[in-house]
């Protein structure tokens, strides 16, 4: 059956002390509500509607890539009233999943595993059983407990209702017409004089409706956010959560605890990956691959049998196989490693491609350059691509030798098997197999004397 979703995102989050909508605070690199409406487009919705109230224009910019109906709650009356938002969008013949936007850990497996419930009942109800359920919604069963009943909110409870630990986790589906008659029928006539939801399980109860539950395979999925205490928590779950998926695919981490993804990350078997590193956006590592301790990486590839040494950042950039990086190297947005390629401390690359076996050791900056196979980029080289308005290219030939300390002015081409004399700035372009000194010619002045302290 089709699905309509409704994300109820209208809370202030006043705990957060944050001028950033609660939603939008991030975990695991991702806008909460974005992780949720990510995890809804793995279900194929039909239509996702978000129920806002607090920062319109923050939500709008932040969330401006998804296709979504936009259901202002001016002023928040309670989830029952949030959801009257949505209801000129809801298709009275789907399934209304609704869901909470401030709970981002909730796994499509466990959605999917409550539509499926749904399928043979009027209502599904994920809820979960918590050691400390203060402060929740309780699920109500009749004396059989196959069948629930109502919820009654905490303030609402009585104290033997207080005792019932299975509460209901606010995701829900129901059928959109019956939806939508139910939330009309809604009162505030409460402990917190709002519109409550929940209202809507004793009414389908009322109908004689079935109400079946599902639960998630952890309580951590369905945990709210309230304040940043307990996003810490929520992002370190879902870090280990990434952890471990790393390890089982593969990846031997030196501390499953200080590791972190904020995007894909894809290992190939046998990966040793140090502490405290951060990889953002796409990354995929080849087998065999070692990452040292503090590394960066965001959106790149990393071929096999390469090693990225400790403290090295890795943007938008593709490394080849047995590459040896690092440590203390920087390859920037376009940077491209053959096999074998080597760039080591302090060398900071940018649309750039090494060559098969290229190196380039040490204290070095190359940018729009092309780096042949085998050439040999001595320490201090820097290719001066930026005459202060354009960028212009460097190429440098196959088995190419530049000595230390160069300045290679773009545009400029050194040949294949060239040789630059150490501390030369070239202008020039320079042939195959020559050797360019561009610097001036060691002189000896004998006879000369130091300055001595003049007196006064
Ligand atoms: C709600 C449930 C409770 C459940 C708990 C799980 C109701 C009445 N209670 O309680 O049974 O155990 O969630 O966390 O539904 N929201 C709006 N507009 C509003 C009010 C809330 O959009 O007017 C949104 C909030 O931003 C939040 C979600 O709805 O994302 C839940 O609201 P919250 O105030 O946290 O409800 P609880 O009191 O926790
Ligand atoms: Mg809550």
């Amino acid at each position: 059956m089709a699905l309509s979703v409704v994300i109820l995102a209208a809370g202030k989050g006043t705990r957060m002390q944050s001028s950033l909508p609660k939603v939008l605070h991030p975990i695991g690199g991702v806008p909460m509500v974005q992780r949720i409406i990510n995890t809804v487009n793995e279900l194929g919705a039909n239509s996702i509607n978000l129920v806002y109230g607090h920062g319109a224009d923050l939500l709008k910019t932040a969330l401006s890539d998804n296709a979504l109906n936009w259901c202002l709650q001016a002023e928040q009356l309670g989830t029952g009233h949030a959801v009257q938002q949505a209801a000129e969008y809801i298709n009275p013949e789907d399934d209304v999943l609704v869901l909470v936007g401030d709970a981002p850990l909730i796994k499509a497996d466990t959605l999917r595993k409550l539509h499926a419930v749904k399928a043979n009942a009027d209502v599904a109800l994920l809820t979960v059983n918590l050691d400390d359920p203060t402060g929740m919604g309780r699920i109500i069963r009749d004396a059989s407990g196959d069948n629930i009943t109502a919820i009654v909110e905490h303030k609402d409870a009585t104290e033997a209702q207080r005792e019932i630990a299975e509460i209901n986790t606010g995701v829900m589906i129901l059928n959109g017409a019956d939806l939508l008659g139910w939330l009309d029928g809604l009162e505030n006539n409460n402990a917190q004089g709002e519109f409550y939801l929940t209202d809507v399980i004793a009414m389908a109860a009322a109908q004689g409706k079935s109400i079946h539950s599902a639960q998630p395979e952890s309580a951590v999925e369905v945990e709210g956010v309230n304040n940043r205490v307990h996003l810490a928590k929520l992002e370190r779950a879902l870090q280990l959560d990434n952890a471990q998926q790393a390890m089982l695919a593969g990846a031997t981490l030196a501390d499953p605890a200080r590791f972190d993804v904020r995007g894909e990350l894809t290992v190939g078997n046998d990966v040793f990956i140090d502490v405290n590193c951060v990889f953002e956006g796409t990354v995929t590592l080849g087998n065999n691959v070692r990452i040292g301790q503090n590394c960066l990486l965001q959106h790149c590839t990393i071929a096999d049998d390469t090693v990225i040494e400790a403290n090295s950042i890795i943007q938008n950039a593709q490394v080849g196989e047995a590459c040896q990086v690092g440590p203390y190297a920087r390859l920037r947005p376009g940077s491209v490693l053959s096999k074998k390629a080597k760039v080591g401390n302090f060398v900071e690359m940018k649309k750039t491609t090494l060559g098969e076996g290229a190196k380039a050791n040490h204290l070095t900056y190359l940018g729009d350059a092309i780096v042949g196979a085998n050439a040999n980029i001595g320490a201090g080289t820097i290719t001066c691509n930026y005459d202060g308005v354009n960028k212009s290219q460097t190429l440098i030939g196959a088995n190419a030798f530049i000595g230390s300390n160069s300045s290679l002015v773009a545009p400029v081409t050194i040949g294949d098997t060239a040789t630059i004399g150490a501390g030369s700035v070239v202008t020039k372009d320079v042939e195959d197999d020559a050797l360019a000194i561009a610097r001036a010619k060691q002189r000896h002045l004998t006879g000369w004397e130091r300055p001595t302290k003049k007196m006064t």
